[in-house]
């Protein structure tokens, strides 16, 4: 059997050695580039092939990797918003991800940029970095004192929410499809609106599918209270970016983190010290002492990118041997 990956990095390559000592009987194949059209041919005889990216996997892409031979695609990844499903249907294809690899690691990030943000330690570390030990006007906030709107309820959600309750926090949450325990414990509010309304700090756990676009937008940070603390760790195009920044400017928005940007292919993960960045919205952002950037790595801890691939290559066997694997996408 062989298995061909895609888009290996450096650091992943112990998990991939460890992965391959346990499976002696399976030939990996692998390159650091990504799966296109072009790429494709790579995994020619290969069985299943495994991707991370966050490029779309077009039809053109899917057509390619089919036409030689290979329709078991595992990602190693959780978000599967990138994959043309009608397409990947059309073509007889099988799809798996990694829903599960570490919740913890998301929520962790996520909280640790909104204590980031209370606690105000952008501003106090460049304070201290220039020498200047003064304590004013550098003033935190306590999270015990806020309420914490949470959208999106699922492993990564309720993580977040355990947190918060850890340090004290209020609580409240949005989910289209509420979680029962959650719902008995009445930490539910009714609608978007209604936590819009009493949230002073709102982070986001959905996935970026086509019906939460823009989910943060214009009219909804109007109906946000006034100085509301925004967190995105989850989907770049959950958020209208520029209601954003039009929100930090008029002060409606008084703090933002964000791992996730809708522009970010092409320019996270890439080195750009001592270049100018090719988006002025994110130089302006990073500028910004009240908002945090981070390029996308509340995913990325030692455990995390340890089951990504595990579980993935476990998934791409399951394909090749006829089965169906617990993480298979259902499409
Ligand atoms: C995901 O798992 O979907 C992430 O956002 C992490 C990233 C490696 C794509």
């Amino acid at each position: 059997m062989k298995i061909f990956a895609y888009g290996i990095r450096d650091d992943e390559k112990p998990a991939l050695e460890d992965w391959e000592k346990k499976n002696p009987d399976v030939t990996v194949g692998y390159t650091q580039e990504l799966l296109t059209p072009e790429t494709a041919q790579l995994a020619k005889g290969s069985d299943s092939a495994v991707v991370y990216q966050q490029l779309d996997y077009t039809k053109e892409t899917l057509t390619a990797l089919a036409e030689v031979g290979v329709k078991n695609l595992s990602l190693r990844n959780v978000g599967t918003d990138n994959i043309d499903f009608d397409a990947a249907k059309e073509l007889g294809f099988n799809v798996s991800n990694v829903p599960v690899y570490s919740p913890n690691a998301i929520a962790e990030h996520s909280m640790i940029q909104l204590s980031r943000l209370l606690r105000r330690t952008k501003p106090m570390d460049a304070k201290v970095a220039k020498h200047d030990l003064r304590w004013a006007p550098t003033i935190g906030r306590e999270m015990r004192m806020q309420t914490v709107g949470v959208i999106g309820t699922g492993n990564i959600g309720r993580k977040a929410i355990n947190i918060l309750k850890g340090f004290g926090a209020k609580v409240i949450a949005y989910d289209k499809f509420p979680n029962k325990e959650l719902q008995e414990e009445g930490l539910y509010v009714d609608s978007l609106d209604d936590l819009y309304a009493q949230a002073d700090a709102i982070s986001l756990y959905v996935p970026g599918v086509p019906e939460n676009h823009h989910l943060i937008n214009k009219d909804s940070i109007a109906k946000m209270k006034d100085g509301v603390v925004l967190v995105n760790v989850s989907r770049g195009n959950l958020m209208d970016i520029d209601a954003v920044i039009d929100g930090l400017n008029s002060g409606k928005v008084s703090d933002f983190a964000m791992d996730v940007y809708e522009e970010e292919v092409g320019l996270f993960n890439e080195d750009w010290s001592g270049k100018e960045f090719p988006d002025p919205k994110i130089a302006d952002l990073i500028a910004r002492d009240n908002v945090l950037v981070t390029p996308h790595i509340a995913f990325y801890t030692t455990k995390a990118v340890d089951e990504m691939v595990h579980q993935s290559f476990d998934a791409a066997v399951a394909f090749a041997k006829g089965e169906t694997p617990a993480i298979a996408v259902k499409f």
